[in-house]
């Protein structure tokens, strides 16, 4: 049973193939054979972000070539292939189109069925390719540019929202506090680098909802008590860009923004872990490669006798592999296809 799996839903084409057959898997996680990832990081960094019609083009010249490269690498063919799944969404639209048209049209020659998966189903089972997994049932944490969730997972497909942003994702507050400091695209691990040369009591910036009681979340005030800092940092040095500031300044709004946004995704995370009464947290999305998020959820989670799990560093971000990984333990945990159904590209930006 082999699984290619094509992700395009933003700035990175991946793909990957998965051996889902009895003998290649372990409790219902299929093997991963190869992926390969193109990053379309350096094409936008020139614009200080994500240009949809660009990525929509390069998605186009990426993604034959890296399946052919994927199925060499795995020494199969295309032919061999028995299922073929693509990120349905949500992303950008052109750029899903691509996948879901490359996925549609190969499922068509082959007479094979094609699977539309959810980029968050991937990133959420994207730490059992690691070589911790973790076991069902277990709380989540996703955090990614554009989700901020928790969630109780007590097997695939059997996902309860436990709590969300109410505005901004995670990974969106430390992009938009990155640009404000001059740090560019994408401003996520440029923030976190630099937070480490910083002090992060410099400033004291607010941790919206931190006490509110549920598990939601809400980042949007949050940049803007960034920019009022950099603004204040820029008249009581008298210059007016942040570049004219001198680099430790900088540091210290960096590390007090990034200390702001983990204290409440590790606050909230425990608080879920806790009212749920399981003794498992997995951690996934592109935010969830931040090591000051790593080390406190770390030392929360052994304070209380939780196992916390977290996809590989090269998998925390998008990739193909999560795709190929969801639809197959779709397929092992015996969800599909549906009743008669043999095709599913539900298309859903
Ligand atoms: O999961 P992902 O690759 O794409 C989405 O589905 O959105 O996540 C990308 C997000 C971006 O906001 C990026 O800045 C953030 O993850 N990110 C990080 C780090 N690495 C990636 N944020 C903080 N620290 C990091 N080390
Ligand atoms: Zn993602």
């Amino acid at each position: 049973m082999l699984i290619l799996g094509i992700e395009s839903s933003c700035d990175e084409t991946g793909v990957a193939l998965v051996d889902a057959s009895a003998a290649a898997t372990q409790a219902g996680v299929p093997r991963l054979l190869a992926h390969a990832l193109h990053s379309q990081i350096a094409m936008h960094q020139a614009y200080g972000g994500v240009v949809p019609e660009l990525a929509s083009r390069d998605h186009i010249r990426r993604v034959l070539p890296l399946s052919t490269e994927v199925l060499n690498r795995a020494g199969r063919t295309l032919a061999e292939v028995d299922l073929v799944a693509f990120t349905r969404g949500p992303g950008l639209a052109g750029a899903l189109l691509v996948g879901a048209g490359v996925a549609v049209a190969m499922g068509a020659a082959l007479g094979k069925p094609v699977l539309g998966i959810h980029h968050l189903e991937g990133h959420l089972l994207s730490p059992f390719l690691s070589a911790d997994p973790p076991e069902f049932p277990f709380v989540a944490l996703l955090v990614s540019g554009g989700h901020t969730q928790l969630m109780r997972v007590d097997g695939v497909g059997r996902y309860e929202l436990l709590g969300e942003t109410i505005d901004d994702a995670a990974g969106e507050a430390f992009d938009k506090s990155a640009k404000l400091l001059g740090l560019g695209y994408p401003g996520g691990p440029a923030l976190s680098r630099l937070a480490g040369q910083g002090d992060a009591t410099a400033h004291k910036l607010p941790r919206p909802l931190l006490h509110s009681g549920d598990l939601d979340f809400s980042f949007a005030g949050l940049k803007t008590a960034v920019l009022t800092t950099v603004k204040k940092q820029l008249a009581q040095h008298d210059v007016g860009t942040v570049a004219q500031l001198p680099p430790h300044v900088v540091a210290d709004v960096a590390a007090s923004t990034q200390a702001a946004i983990v204290e409440v995704l590790v606050k909230k995370s425990l608080a879920a872990v806790a009212q749920s009464g399981l003794k498992r947290l997995v951690v996934a999305g592109g935010v969830g490669a931040n090591s000051l998020l790593r080390q406190q959820l770390n030392a929360g989670c052994a304070a209380r006798g939780v196992r916390v799990h977290y996809p590989e560093l090269d998998l925390c971000t998008d990739n193909g592999a999560m795709i190929a990984l969801a639809a197959g333990m779709r397929v092992l945990a015996g969800l599909l296809p549906a009743s008669g159904e043999t095709i599913s590209y539900r298309f859903d930006v």
